[in-house]
C-alpha cells in the first residue's frame, strides 16, 4: 500500500484529500492519503520521519511551505523560483525532494477554461504580492508575456517580487490598479480578497477590454464578486477552484504511478465540499 499525506496547521480545512482519495477509487490503487496536523516546531522532526512512517511523499499546505523547501535536499525549478514547496517525495537514495505545483495549476486550469488567454499578446495585470502571487508570475512569465502590471497593497512586496522576476513586470500602485486594466487580455486576483469572511475585492473593471479573461485565485466562495462582475460584463471568469484541482495531478503522479484526470465529477464532489461546513 502506497501512503502519502497533506500536512499544515491548522489542517481541517484541506480540500487535498478529497482529490487524492478520488482518483484512488477511480484508479483502483491500494493507497492512502490522509490529513495531519504537523505544528511549525514539529516539523523537522516530521520531514525527518517521513520514510520511517511509511509515507512516499506528502504535499505542504500553510504554513510549511517555505520551511519545507528549506529541509529539502533537491527542489525543482519550480519551487526555487517560488520559495516555497507544496510536495514532497523521497528519492531511490531517501532524500527529500520538493515541488511546487501551483503554478503548473494555474496555467493548466487557464489553458482549459479560455484557451485563447493570450490572444493579442496584451498585458496582464496581477492584484497581490504574497505566496500565491509570485507562483502566478513564475507561470505566466514562463509562458512568455512580455508585460505584467502587479499591484499590491503592500507596494514594498510587489517592488520585491518585481526585483525578482524582472524586468517584464511593472509595479503599479494599490491605488491605481482600476486604470491598470486599461488594454488587459487578462487580470489575476491572487489577493485574499473576496474570500468567505474578507471584505471583497474593490475593483471597477470599466477599463478592461470586455473580451478579456477574468481569473480569481480564490474558490470559497466559488463565485466570487470580482468573478460575478466579469460574467454580468460579458467577460469571462476563471474561478479558483480548477487551480486547487490540476496542482493536485503532478503530486499524485508521483507518488501513486498514474497521471489522474481532473474529472466534471471530482469537480462536482469539491464545489459539494464547499456548501458543507
Ligand atoms: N486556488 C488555489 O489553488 C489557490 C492556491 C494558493 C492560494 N490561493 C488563494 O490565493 C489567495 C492569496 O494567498 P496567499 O498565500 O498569497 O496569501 P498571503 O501570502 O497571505 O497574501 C495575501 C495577499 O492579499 C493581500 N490582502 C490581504 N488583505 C488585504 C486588504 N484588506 N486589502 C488589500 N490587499 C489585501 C495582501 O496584501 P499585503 O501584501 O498588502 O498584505 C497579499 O497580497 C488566498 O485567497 C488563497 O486562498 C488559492
Amino acid at each position: 500500500m502506497i501512503r502519502a499525506c497533506v500536512i499544515g496547521w491548522p489542517i481541517e480545512h484541506s480540500r487535498s484529500p478529497l482529490i487524492h482519495t478520488y482518483w484512488l477509487r477511480l484508479y483502483e490503487i491500494d493507497g492512502s492519503y490522509e490529513k495531519i496536523a504537523v505544528r511549525p516546531v514539529d516539523l523537522p522532526k516530521f520531514l525527518g520521519s517521513l520514510h520511517a512512517r511509511g509515507f512516499a511523499g506528502a504535499n505542504v499546505t500553510l504554513p510549511h511551505k517555505e520551511e519545507a523547501l528549506r529541509a529539502a535536499e533537491f527542489a525543482d525549478e519550480a519551487a526555487n523560483a517560488i520559495g516555497a514547496a507544496n510536495a514532497l517525495w523521497l528519492d531511490r537514495d531517501g532524500r527529500l525532494c520538493a515541488s511546487n505545483s501551483d503554478a503548473f495549476g494555474f496555467i493548466t486550469n487557464l489553458i482549459t477554461e479560455a484557451p485563447d488567454w493570450k490572444r493579442g499578446g496584451r498585458p496582464v495585470t496581477v492584484l497581490g504580492g504574497g505566496g500565491a502571487a509570485r507562483a502566478i508570475l513564475y507561470g505566466l512569465l514562463g509562458e512568455g508575456l512580455t508585460e505584467i502590471r502587479l499591484a499590491n497593497r503592500t507596494r514594498d512586496r510587489a517592488e520585491q517580487l518585481a526585483q525578482e522576476f524582472g524586468s517584464r513586470v511593472d509595479v503599479v500602485d494599490w491605488e491605481l490598479r482600476h486604470v491598470a486594466l486599461a488594454g488587459c487580455g487578462l487580470i489575476v486576483n491572487a489577493t485574499s480578497l473576496g474570500m468567505t469572511g474578507r471584505p471583497a475585492l474593490d475593483l471597477d473593471l470599466t477599463e478592461l477590454p470586455v473580451d478579456a479573461v477574468v481569473a480569481d485565485l480564490v474558490y470559497h466562495p466559488l463565485e466570487t464578486q470580482l468573478l460575478a462582475a466579469a460574467r454580468a460584463r460579458g467577460s469571462r471568469a476563471v474561478d479558483g477552484l480548477g487551480m486547487l484541482l490540476y496542482q493536485a495531478v503532478p503530486g499524485f503522479e508521483c507518488w501513486f504511478g498514474i497521471r489522474p484526470e481532473v474529472t466534471p465529477e471530482l469537480r462536482a464532489e469539491l464545489v459539494a465540499s464547499l456548501h458543507g461546513p
